[in-house]
């Protein structure tokens, strides 16, 4: 493919009248535009880049070529969790009886989706140990906030005026900010030098404003990978004040099968079901963060939420009880739908794939072998990545850098340089713990050779920060485009070719 000439910009390709696309004869404009009100309506015909079919193809051809995902290769993304996503999920969720369901039509003719929606909603609750949940919130934040709601609303109806949220300061910046947004009051638990909750200071905490503490959100195993040893007396503490405790699920993937949030004594939890259950990550949506409650909690849920009937059919040639499903859309709950319809249907039925290809015995395999992967590269790679947390990791390892400070070579420098490898870099600078977190997952689905050839990477870059620390500066090298600004990037966007051309 001539890359020169299909890698320029869709814009640049562009040549005046030319289209790539034919409407029939008898196409009707004054139909489309009549619905419009007046002050929608464009005032000039948008610039759009005007091209023959051919052109699009190659050019939108040549740029996919230019992206990495977990199919072209390892993405050892910590905390973010790019999993594989199955193929028969993806087969599962195109067939044409789910993905041609309309969200209106009527339970009686959708009973097998709502069995789909009723048996995940199900399973997620013996998963996580807790009495019910809804499927409406669409990504692992929205769950939060929905979570949060719930909290809120609890507290309300038992007349309790508390707007404090606890949150250890080493949690993921969706829980301040769920919180912020659900109107509640951050409160920052401080953490060990291990990482870990510091009990003393939650204990401090409580003591000086109990009675305000609406919940405390905690993330176990936490950010940096480590489960929280003192979590039941966490739980047990926070109770005694009349708070209730937030799981979020994000790492949920390492304890699958291993212990569940509910008997650790969480109340109320959300799942991210890309990283558990192996969905589409969806860049912040299209996704699922499905909310789960403790048993006397679950009139706080929004809906709908599918139930489970027994049909009574009046008819002599059939049986007169059978078992169905119905959409509670629940007019007497407190939150009513926080999301559109039922939630992402379709990434629930990759999810539910995901469960059942497993089956009870092999998904307890998953929190132990994602586990095992993550402390295998651990002990791999501390002789020359510096390990502030010594000792057991859950499903992802955290390095501070390398462990020679004296070649200047940074962790972004190292990860610019895993791309000249063909490896997707791991999450940098997070958790915000160490100056230079370099944070490793490598979730359970990666073979021991796809493992070790990725550590062998990270030894050679190693070396080459000894040997050559201008190599590694300077990277990456073999990628389409070289070490971009990304300050200037992130400070100064420009979003829109018209831009561009304006600021030239
Ligand atoms: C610990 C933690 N909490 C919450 C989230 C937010 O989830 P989502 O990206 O699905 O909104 C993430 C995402 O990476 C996370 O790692």
């Amino acid at each position: 493919m001539n890359r020169t000439l299909y890698g320029n910009l869709i814009f640049e390709l562009s040549k005046k009248g030319r289209k790539g696309y034919s409407l029939p004869q008898d196409y009707d404009r004054t139909h489309t535009t009549a619905e419009l009100p007046e002050a929608l309506r464009r005032k000039e015909a948008a610039r759009l880049p005007e091209c023959d079919e051919l052109t699009v193809v190659r050019h939108y051809t040549n740029l996919s070529h230019n992206n990495f995902g977990v199919n072209d290769g390892f993405y050892p993304l910590g905390s973010c969790t790019m999993k594989y996503n199955p193929v028969i999920n993806e087969e599962i969720a195109g067939l044409k009886a789910f993905a041609g369901l309309h969200p209106l039509q009527p339970a009686v003719t959708c009973q097998g989706a709502l069995e789909v929606y009723y048996n995940l909603q199900e399973s997620l609750a013996e998963l996580a140990g807790l009495s019910e949940f809804t499927l409406n919130p669409c990504a692992g934040a929205h769950g939060e906030l929905t979570g949060l709601m719930v909290i809120r609303a609890y507290h309300e109806a038992q007349g309790n005026k508390r707007t404090k949220v606890l949150i250890p300061d080493s949690a993921h910046g969706t829980n301040p900010a769920s919180a912020a947004v659900c109107g509640l009051e951050v409160v920052e638990v401080k953490s060990l030098a291990d990482g870990t909750v510091d009990v003393e200071h939650l204990r401090q905490l409580l003591d000086e404003m109990g009675e305000q503490v609406a919940a405390m959100m905690m993330t176990n195993p936490n950010t940096l990978g480590i489960f929280e040893p003192h979590v039941l007396e966490i739980t047990e503490m926070v109770h005694k004040a009349g708070g209730l405790m937030y799981y979020d699920g994000a790492n949920l993937n390492a304890l699958l099968g291993e212990c569940r949030p509910g008997d650790m004594g969480f109340d109320v939890m959300h799942i991210n079901l890309h990283k558990t259950f192996s969905t589409p990550h969806g860049g912040g949506g299209p996704g699922s963060g499905p909310v789960g409650v403790r048993k006397g909690l679950e009139q706080f849920l929004p809906t709908p939420r599918v139930k489970k009937v027994v049909v009574n059919y009046d008819s002599e040639s059939e049986p007169s009880e059978w078992e169905g499903f119905m959409i509670d859309w629940g007019t007497d709950t407190a939150l009513g739908s926080v999301g559109n319809f039922f939630g992402n249907f379709g990434v629930m039925l990759k999810a539910y794939a995901y469960i059942l290809s497993l089956g009870s015995e092999n998904i307890k395999q998953v929190g132990p072998l994602a586990t095992l992967n993550a402390n295998y590269i651990k002990e791999r790679l501390k002789d020359d990545y510096l390990l502030p947390i010594k000792g057991l990791c859950k499903h992802e390892v955290v390095f501070d850098g390398l462990k020679d400070k004296s070649t200047g070579v940074t962790t972004m420098d190292v990860a610019k340089r895993l791309l000249d490898y063909g490896y997707h870099a791991p999450t940098i600078y997070f958790p915000l713990l160490f100056h230079e977190s370099l944070m490793i997952e490598p979730t359970e689905n990666e073979s021991k050779e796809t493992i070790d050839a990725f550590i062998d990477v990270m030894h050679k870059i190693a070396e080459e920060a000894k040997t050559d620390p201008e190599l590694v500066k300077t990277a990456p090298h073999n990628t389409p485009i070289g070490r971009v600004d990304d300050v200037l990037a992130a400070k100064q966007p420009v979003t829109t070719y018209w831009k561009a051309l304006e600021n030239k």
